[in-house]
């Protein structure tokens, strides 16, 4: 079975001895509670990389007060099993206080692209996640770093964080992946009842409304967004916390399409917040 490991110094000396033997390192950073998103991300790492480390690391910092620290989902033993599924070569899974001694106070923070979208409501997420992500990207030293689409702002924010900073990995991003009904994948899924379940439906949607929409050559991004609001209003257990279109590289809002753009946003069902997103490209 696919090694654990908890300390940062047990990391840094498997990824040194990978490294004298010439092979490439891929990190794949994760929360846990795996699914078929990571599993695609652990698949492509694989496929490109000789060595594929895994992080599982629920982040105290990118939670805010009132956010789900306490209750996010752990299966440590299904996570070792799919990472075993997919060739990962070994997992880091610190404590806490492996990442955070008690008088830490040194922080990865940015401004503009993490202000927006996610940014608005969720006010100390991004630096909890830049920090957090340098800290894996200086502990593991990685040739290539795997991430979902499905965050998009995420994305974004650490590409550039990787480019402003001069970190040495490639950043590589991999498209969303669904459940059967459309329902995009994640670990928060796990929160809803059946009835809610049901009801998120309706974040893909207005994904496939919005989508249709700009196919058909609709420019407008209000009326775009006024649209997809719309489907969400319809459903009574659906509250939108964002709706928006943005340039797909600096996340500011955009007002007619006539470039390539990001669509994203977040909606509760009940308590649980979803986020979901698509990218439209127009070529250069
Ligand atoms: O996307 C996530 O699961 C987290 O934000 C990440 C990148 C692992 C940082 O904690």
């Amino acid at each position: 079975m696919v090694q654990i490991v908890k300390t940062i110094q047990e990391v840094r000396e498997t990824v040194k001895a990978w490294k004298r033997a010439g092979d490439q390192v891929a990190l794949v950073p994760t929360m846990g509670f795996l699914h078929e998103g990571h599993q695609s991300l652990m698949n492509a790492a694989k496929a490109a990389n000789a060595r594929v480390v895994v992080s599982i690391f629920v982040n105290p910092m990118q939670f805010g007060p009132t956010e789900d620290l306490a209750s996010y989902p752990r299966d440590l033993d299904k996570d070792q099993l799919l990472c075993q599924q997919s060739g990962v070569d070994l997992i880091f899974h610190p404590d806490a206080d492996e990442m955070y001694s008690p008088d830490f106070c040194s922080f990865v923070d940015m401004t503009g692209l993490t202000e927006g979208l996610c940014g608005s409501s969720r006010p100390v997420h991004f630096r909890g996640v830049c920090t957090v992500v340098s800290k894996l990207f200086n502990i593991v030293q990685p040739d290539r770093a795997y991430f979902g689409q499905k965050d998009a702002q995420q994305l974004a924010v650490i590409r550039r964080m990787v480019r402003d900073l001069n970190i040495d990995v490639q950043v590589i991003g991999c498209p969303i992946i669904r459940e059967q009904d459309g329902l995009a994948k994640s670990s928060r899924n796990s929160y809803l009842n059946r009835e809610e379940r049901q009801a998120a439906l309706c974040l893909h949607a207005a994904i496939q409304s919005g989508q249709q929409l700009i196919q058909n050559g609709a420019k407008d991004c209000q009326k775009i967004i006024t649209q997809m609001s719309a489907l969400i209003n319809q459903q009574p257990l659906a509250k939108i916390d964002y709706i928006s279109i943005v340039d797909a590289e600096t996340l500011i809002p955009v007002e007619q399409i006539t470039r390539s753009v990001l669509c994203a946003m977040a909606v509760y069902i009940g308590k649980t917040r979803l986020i979901d997103n698509f990218i439209f490209e127009i070529p250069n």
